[in-house]
This record gives C-alpha cells, structure tokens and sequence, in this order.
C-alpha cells in the first residue's frame, strides 16, 4: 500500500528522495503495518513558498511543489490530494537558531508551524514527521506541538541525529520528531552502518572548476576561522554545510585542500549533494545559479538519516 506524503516546505526534497531510496531498496519487508501490509512511501504533494524550487523538484521528484505560503492555505488536504497519509514537515529555522533571531513564536517565519499545529486535529494524518535544529527542542511551538499530539492522540518519538551515526563524514546534528496515531512502540534506528571514507565525495572534475577556487588572499585573511580538511585524511569529516555557503566565508561549511595541486577550494553543490545523501548528478541538469544551489543544498535535509527515520515511522 502506498504511503501518500505530504512534503511541506519542501525546498529540494530531501524527503522524497529518501522515498525514492526506500522503493528502490526493498525495505518493504521490514516496513510491515498490521492490518494494511506492505508500504511504500511516495511524496504526492509538495508546498513551498520559494518558486526557483518547482523545475528541479519536478525533475527529480515527478511533481510540481505548489508555490504558496503554507499559513495562507485553508488546509493542507485538497481535491487533488485528498487521501494524504503523512505530512513531513521542515519549517524555517531561523526562528530558533543562535544565528537566527531566537524569536520562535513571535518570529513570522514561525507562523506557517503554528498553522499546521493547528491543523494537525482537524486533518488528522496518520503519519507525521518533522525536522529542525537542535534549538527547536524546548521552544514554545515545541511544547504547543506535542500537547496538540498527545490531545489528538498521537504516539511520539523524539531524536536528536547526525549523519555521522550513519555513516558520513559530515556533521548535521537535527532534531526529529516522528508521530503515528497507532499505539505500536516505535522501532529502533538501525546505527550499525559502516563509515564510508571522505574520498568517495570528492570529485576530479571540483579540483578542474576555477570557480570553487579560495583566492590566496581570502585564505590568508580568513584561515584562522576556516574549516580546511585535507584531503588525504581518509577519515576527515566535513563541517555542517549551511545555506550561506560560498557566500559567507566562515562558519558556513568546510573548505578542501591538496597540498599536491597547492590549492583550497569550495565543495560543489553536487558534492555536498553526495553528502547529504543526493543522487551524485542531482544539480548537473538544473540552470539555478551555483549561489542557488549551494542555498538549496544548505537548507536541505540529510537523506540517509530521514532514510532511517522514514523506515523506523512506518515499520509495524
Ligand atoms: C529548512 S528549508 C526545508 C528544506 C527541505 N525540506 C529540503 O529537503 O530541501 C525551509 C523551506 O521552507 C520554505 N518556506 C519558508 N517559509 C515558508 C512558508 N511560510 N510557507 C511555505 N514555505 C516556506 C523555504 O522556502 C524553504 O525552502
């Protein structure tokens, strides 16, 4: 049976790609509901407020991400999808972080959230999940999402992960929250995956694109705060790579250096791609700026671990 996703503010979607992972790897046995059988997840909607999202989504995705603020919908459910299961959600963070302003409630990127919490008992999907930084645990909207979810009868599990736990080399410590109206105990993350080594994301063709070289100058004026890994460092791990990255110099991801080609330069957007758990080609057919990528990269979602949370949400 098909598990009809909803995926809201769904920039990329870092979600549907782990769907499509999901149908690919057959994990169907272990993803058993009593009573419905086999399931497969599929994202069947899309919301996002950003239009320069809709070419790539539909090209990978297969569907068209509605261009609209989520607080301005009546509902999520409409004509078209009236049978969703799930909604995924990853709403703004800035609103929580200590880069952000840290309003939460009275932060207007936090009404969309408050919305949906809203919404929450009067569509009543079977299946919800969501996604933020580790500041969000402990906010108001925090607390007002699980009193909605144990009042409308939600089971629920919190996890604080980093793909790092799974296997790759790079940090993105998130808050996740998975709900199910079902009382069934939730299963464990599978943890047991080998560490695959930093060099498998590394391309030829990074090292060939003068436009991701660090001038000498910027590197002697920056280097201090930089996060440079060498690349002969098998077991090096990447900084948590934001949606700043290529414009911010610092504390916005981790830079590489070959002291044998002499030089340091940025990751690609389709390296970063890879370690985020993207397909390796997921930006070589779009005409968004490199600047665009790396925002949309920046604020996506680590596959392998939504992967994980994916399979732990529908398993029996
Ligand atoms: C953290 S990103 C989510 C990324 C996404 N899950 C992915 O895998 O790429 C937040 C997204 O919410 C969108 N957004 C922000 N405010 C919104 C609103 N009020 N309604 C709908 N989308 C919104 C942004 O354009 C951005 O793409």
């Amino acid at each position: 049976m098909q598990i009809r996703i909803a995926d809201l503010f769904c920039g990329i979607g870092g979600i549907a790609e782990a769907s499509h992972l999901l149908a690919q790897h057959d994990r169907t046995d272990e993803m058993l509901i009593s009573g419905i059988g086999r399931v497969q997840p599929k994202v069947v909607a899309a919301i996002d407020i950003d239009r320069s999202v809709a070419s790539l989504y539909q090209h990978h995705h297969g569907i068209v991400p509605r261009c609209s603020t989520i607080e301005s919908l009546p509902g999520i459910a409409d004509d078209s999808t009236a049978e969703l299961d799930m909604w995924w959600m990853s709403p703004p963070c800035q609103p929580y972080t200590v880069r952000g302003s840290q309003r939460g409630f009275h932060d207007a990127r936090s009404q969309a959230l408050a919305r949906l919490i809203e919404l929450i008992p009067l569509e009543r999907p079977r299946f919800l999940g969501l996604e933020n930084v580790p500041a969000f645990e402990g906010s108001l909207h925090h607390q007002q999402l699980q009193r909605v979810l144990r009042d409308t009868g939600y089971h629920y599990q919190q996890y604080i992960l980093c793909p790092t736990e799974l296997g790759t080399p790079m940090r993105r410590k998130r808050f996740y929250l998975l709900a199910k109206r079902d009382g069934k105990r939730f299963a464990d993350i599978s943890r047991k995956i080998e560490k695959r080594p930093f060099t498998e994301f590394i391309t030829e063709a990074g090292w060939e694109d003068k436009t991701l070289h660090v001038p000498a100058e910027s590197v002697s004026h920056y280097e201090a705060a930089m996060n440079i890994v060498d690349i002969r460092k098998r077991d090096a791990i990447a900084a948590c790579f934001t949606s700043a990255y290529g414009k911010s110099p610092i504390r916005s991801g981790s830079y590489l250096h070959c002291s044998a080609r002499g030089q340091i330069r940025r990751f690609s957007p389709n390296e970063i791609a890879m370690l985020m758990g993207f397909r390796s080609d997921f930006f070589s057919t779009c005409n968004l700026s490199q600047r665009s990528q790396y925002r949309l990269i920046g604020n996506s979602l680590s596959v392998p671990v939504v992967y994980e949370l994916l399979s732990v949400l529908l398993a029996n």
